[in-house]
């Protein structure tokens, strides 16, 4: 399958890009990037096309690996469905329901396939630890992930909209719900509060009865980073932990893997755009909690 990469960034660069021009079966055709001299410069990276022609780049590709800002993909998204091309997208999907509905829309009416990559979920060691908390009956689960986005060394020190107040949830957040939904099911209520720093904590009621807490900062010093994920009940306390050598460019290339096969086959992937807008509901209503210090419904 024949892709192109729109962004021109770090994520985009060094992770889509890398992954599909590595990837045995999938060709890497272009990058489009709103900088001319950015996606020349990625382009020729990986000795492929770099251009700001959104339209023609489309027209001569199967699928597009979307790595740009969340209020930024939708409409892109949109494009390129409409253009017939398989979306592997970015998490969140959007900013807003009404805009990840968009993209499930077009999605739907174009007969696309679509995942969205939610790294962990494209990782052996989380296929496991899902099955091992599929055999037991779980009462409660835990997402604590403490991260140093600013920090002089972070690549993401210049991401405009994770400096937005609440940015944590809706980065960072993704991937929690990505891990707890499957072990505990829907999310369909939560609670919340931000800390003086910013870290948004919040708890989550999810269908069947089981709760979960997400502690979720962008501004943890250096020495606090970390994540840690774990889940409990009759088999004990089951953590997730890191995959050692795990990198992100080879979670990558299995969710293009994935996608090709859900474009060939027409099957719906767990990590599709409606999983993504599902995803920006429980987010919206988490944001609306933290706002409101009242208990939101999804
Ligand atoms: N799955 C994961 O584990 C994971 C990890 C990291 C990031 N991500 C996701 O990847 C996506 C990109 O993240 P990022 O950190 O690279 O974001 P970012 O640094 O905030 O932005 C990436 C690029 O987007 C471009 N851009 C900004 N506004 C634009 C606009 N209006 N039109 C076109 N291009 C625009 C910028 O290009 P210029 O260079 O032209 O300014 C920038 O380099 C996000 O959705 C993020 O959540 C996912």
């Amino acid at each position: 399958m024949r892709f192109a990469v729109l962004g021109s960034g770090f994520w985009a660069t060094e992770v889509h890009a890398a992954s599909l021009a590595g990837h045995p079966d999938a060709e890497l055709v272009g990058i489009w990037g709103r900088d001319a001299e950015k996606a020349a410069a990625a382009g020729a990276r990986y000795d492929v096309r770099g251009t700001t022609d959104l339209d023609a780049l489309l027209a001569d590709v199967d699928a597009v690996s979307i790595s740009l800002p969340p209020s930024v993909q939708p409409d892109l998204a949109v494009r390129a469905a409409q253009a017939g091309c398989h979306l592997l997208l970015e998490k969140p999907v959007a900013l807003s329901v009404a805009d990840a509905d968009r993209v499930v829309a077009a999605t739907t009416a174009a007969g696309v396939a679509s995942v969205v990559f939610l790294t962990y979920r494209f990782r052996t060691s989380t296929t496991a630890w899902l099955e091992q908390a599929g055999r037991s009956h779980l009462v409660g689960g835990s997402v604590t992930w403490l991260a140093s986005t600013f920090a002089a060394d972070s690549p993401f020190r210049g991401s405009v909209w994770r400096a937005e107040p609440g940015a944590p949830l809706w980065d960072l957040g993704p991937h929690a719900l990505s891990l707890l939904e499957p072990a505990l099911g829907p999310a369909v209520s939560a609670v919340g509060a931000r800390a003086a720093d910013g870290t948004v904590n919040v708890v989550l009621e999810h269908e069947g009865g089981a709760t979960s807490t997400l502690t979720l900062s962008a501004s943890a010093s250096t020495l606090s980073a970390g994540e840690e994920f774990w889940v409990h009940g009759d088999a004990g306390r089951l953590v997730l932990l890191p995959e050692a050598g795990a990198t992100a460019h080879e979670a990558h290339a299995v969710a293009v893997t994935e996608l090709q096969a859900a474009a060939l086959t027409g099957g719906a992937h767990p990590c599709d755009a409606a999983y993504g807008a599902r995803q920006v509901r429980v987010l919206a209503a988490a944001q609306d909690a933290v706002a409101a210090g009242a208990r939101r419904t999804v």
